[in-house]
């Protein structure tokens, strides 16, 4: 039987900072897991204001130097992701709502997440936008997404080996 894939959308606001960072993040520990044909990995904003740009140019050069290429294009998360992914996992509180408010069914709101439910350092319970922030700021996303990711890829790592065909 062909093996399916488990596709996960990271979400924050602007699409610069955070959620192309933590795709950054998972698709290195994906890589390194050899689950790299398994799970497939994206990210989008709430808002389109940042449609077509890179990631912010502070938020590369912070991830850069933890050996992090954030390469992804800003865009809106559209009703089509809702259908297409299978975890959508928001950054804050305002991503959530805004993502429950955007979702089309009752199945897709089930498919929302906070990247810090897979958090193992419970400090956080959301992963603040940097925007406005320092160079702290930017630090800490990369310290809560590495930490979350690091769950998340656990708690998926369960369940591809008890769903070997799924
Ligand atoms: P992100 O950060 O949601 O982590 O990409 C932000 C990017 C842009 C803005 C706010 C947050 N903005 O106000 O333009």
């Amino acid at each position: 039987m062909k093996e399916e894939k488990v596709r996960l959308l990271f979400v924050c606001l602007g699409n610069i900072c955070r959620s192309p960072s933590a795709e950054a993040v998972m698709k290195r520990l994906v890589k390194d897991a050899g689950l790299g044909d398994r799970i497939e990995i994206d990210s989008a904003g709430i808002t389109g204001y940042h449609e077509g740009d890179r990631a912010d140019s502070r938020m590369r050069a912070h991830a850069a130097r933890r050996g992090y290429k954030l390469d992804s294009v800003s865009r809106p998360v559209c009703t089509e992701d809702f259908f297409d992914f299978d975890l959508i996992i928001g950054m804050d509180n305002r991503n959530i709502d805004d993502l429950k408010r955007k979702a089309p069914d009752l199945e897709s709101v089930e498919k929302i997440h906070q990247m810090t439910e897979y958090s193992r350092n419970k400090l956080y319970d959301h992963v603040p936008d940097p925007y406005y922030s320092g160079a702290e700021g930017f630090e800490l996303v990369l310290d809560l997404l590495e930490d979350a990711c690091a769950g998340l890829l656990d708690e998926l790592v369960q369940f591809i080996s008890s769903n070997p065909d799924n």
